[in-house]
């Protein structure tokens, strides 16, 4: 199968090191992301939920993408991924409409029989398309939407039940619990290292992902890329670096009438995150190597030439 996806995930996890997973919603976060793993010629994924299909549409948010994607002269080094995708209206979407290179099938909410079912159903279909498919088991709380105190020791991933999924459905990719949550909210005191461990143990060839990364300290994701992980979702840093840039340039006048003025400095916030987030990802090397197509010449910011 060939997902550029997972030729990354691949690649990073014979590498030793991990790549971001960007989520994006709209044009601007897009080509922040995109010119950062450009700037930087390192690879990097970007993403999009069901809940941005809904807000952009799935086939417009994908022509977007791709559209961002394909200008970049270093088009190669980024792969377009569906974020939690939760049924087979999503899996579809992101495939036939979007025109991903693969997809995540969250069914982490299912026991574990469920689990393996519906992942088994989404990596045919998938695996028939060339697309490649992340798996979830155990669960990474969006504590902000949680009521009650959270028993971690409920939510981490089995590794033997990790191996017992993986070997069962052919997934590419899995997402796993080890103390993380979504946002900046407030995670499990230490990652559950030992258990990373084992989980890498059992499933040595399949990439693993931590989802909830924005708040993670640099000791934190070096010590699991050690330990085996290949890649770190991103979104409420990106999220919060385009929002404050937005209060920033507003200002409490919110004279402001053409919106590019506005979106402009967004999308630099974005593209600097970024750039700080696959340094501290994927080492110290941060020489472009390819200049940007004439497509890709948007000026970042008003000091640019
Ligand atoms: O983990 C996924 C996202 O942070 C939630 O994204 O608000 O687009 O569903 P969403
Ligand atoms: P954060 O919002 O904590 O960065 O998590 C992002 C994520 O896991 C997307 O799937
Ligand atoms: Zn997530």
């Amino acid at each position: 199968m060939r997902s550029k996806t997972i030729e990354i995930l691949t690649n990073a996890m014979k590498g030793g090191y991990a790549v971001g997973a960007f989520n994006t919603f709209n044009l601007e976060m897009t080509q922040g992301i995109v010119r950062a793993a450009h700037d930087l010629n390192k690879p990097c994924i970007i993403q999009a939920t069901p809940s941005t299909f809904r807000y952009a549409g799935c086939r417009v948010i994908g022509k977007v993408v791709r559209g961002v994607i394909e200008a970049d002269s270093n088009s190669n080094l980024v792969g377009f991924h569906l974020d939690h995708g939760k049924n087979l209206d999503d899996i579809m979407c992101a495939i036939e409409e979007a025109k991903m290179d693969s997809v995540m099938i969250d069914a982490s909410l299912m026991s574990l029989r469920e689990n393996i079912s519906m992942t088994k159903r989404v990596v045919d279909y998938a695996h028939e398309r060339g697309v490649a498919v992340q798996a979830e088991l155990g669960k990474v709380p969006y504590i902000g939407r949680e009521e009650q105190a959270i028993d971690w020791e409920e939510l981490m991933t089995n590794p033997e039940e990790a191996r017992e999924l993986v070997e069962l459905t052919g997934v590419d990719a899995l997402a796993i619990g080890i103390g993380n949550a979504h946002g900046f909210f407030q995670e499990r005191s230490e990652p559950d290292w030992e258990r990373l461990a084992r989980i890498k143990e059992l499933v040595p060839n399949t990439p693993l992902i931590m989802h909830g990364a924005s708040d993670w300290s640099r000791e934190k994701i070096q010590k699991a890329i050690k330990l085996g992980v290949s890649c770190f979702n991103i979104d409420t840093d990106n999220r919060v670096a385009f929002v404050t840039s937005i209060c920033q340039t507003v200002g409490p006048k919110c004279d402001v009438t053409d919106p590019r003025k506005i979106l402009k400095p967004a999308r630099k916030a974005v593209y600097e995150k970024v750039k700080e987030k696959i340094e501290m990802f994927n080492g110290f090397e941060v020489e472009s190597k390819a200049e940007p197509t004439e497509q890709v010449k948007y000026q970042l910011s008003d000091t640019e030439e």
